[in-house]
């Protein structure tokens, strides 16, 4: 069975309501990543760090997985599939996709700050007094900037197995994990599908899909599905 691996960004979840990042109208248009998204923000304000990540949260909740989403799981009937998201929301899991790995981690999870294995559902909004069992504060169980990305071992040797990669919704922008795509093979078959014009240097094999997600991906899917890769 050939191996598709799908590297997802916000674009991906834009058409389920939730914003994404670096358009125009992106969230850090209206945030200051320094003030909500990294280790220093949360040792100075972690009240705002909470609210921050307390809005994404419920949005998530309210949001459910679009067009796209149900694409790449119907790929599951002929291919074997894994998705690497730079996502935290759940949206590929909700459309049912069996193999999702977040690279960000995933926002309906907190964590102690203590110690990152002590993981914990979260469905509501998290405040400064909620404690792990071991005592310490909850922390939102996502990556922020200049912190290491566990995953990244992980989502380089399932990219670097990849018989097609497909880029969805993504700027490519933010390292490590935008490097990652730069380790398929040379061999593999690339789509990259964004409605903007993204540049990711000399890439052999890729194929530009200049459009939105929800209309690009069933389409891109029902041609994978019906001839033989
Ligand atoms: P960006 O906001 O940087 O990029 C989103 C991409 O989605 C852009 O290239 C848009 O053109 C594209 N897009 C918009 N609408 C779309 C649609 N309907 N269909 C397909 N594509 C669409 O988001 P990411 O690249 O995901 O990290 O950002 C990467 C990381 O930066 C995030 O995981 C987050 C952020 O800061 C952390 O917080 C650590």
């Amino acid at each position: 069975m050939k191996r598709i691996v799908v590297f997802s960004g916000a674009g991906m979840s834009a058409e389920s309501g939730l914003k994404t990042f670096r358009d125009s109208g992106g969230l850090w248009e209206e945030y200051d990543i320094h003030e909500v998204a990294t280790p220093e923000a949360w040792e100075i304000n972690p009240e705002l760090v909470l609210d921050f990540y307390n809005q994404r949260r419920e949005q998530v909740l309210q949001s459910k997985p679009n067009a796209a989403h149900h694409a790449i799981v119907a790929l599951e009937k002929k291919f074997d599939v894994v998705v690497v998201t730079q996502n935290i929301d759940n949206l590929h899991e909700l459309a049912g996709s069996t193999n999702v790995i977040h690279l960000h981690g995933e926002i309906l999870k907190a964590r102690s700050v203590k110690n990152s294995d002590k993981l914990y559902n979260v469905n509501g909004p998290l405040s400064i007094h909620d404690r792990a069992d071991d005592g310490s504060p909850l922390r939102p169980h996502v990556v922020w900037f200049g912190e290491d990305v566990p995953m990244y071992e992980l989502g380089k040797t399932i990219i670097q197995s990849a018989d097609i990669l497909i880029i969805v919704g993504t700027s490519l922008n933010v390292f490590p994990a935008a490097g990652l795509v730069l380790h398929a093979k040379e061999e593999s078959r690339k789509i990259l599908i964004d409605p903007n014009e993204i540049s990711i240097g000399s890439f052999p094999n890729l194929i530009k899909v200049q459009e939105k997600a929800g209309s690009a991906l069933p389409r891109v899917v029902n041609d994978l599905l019906s001839n033989n890769h």
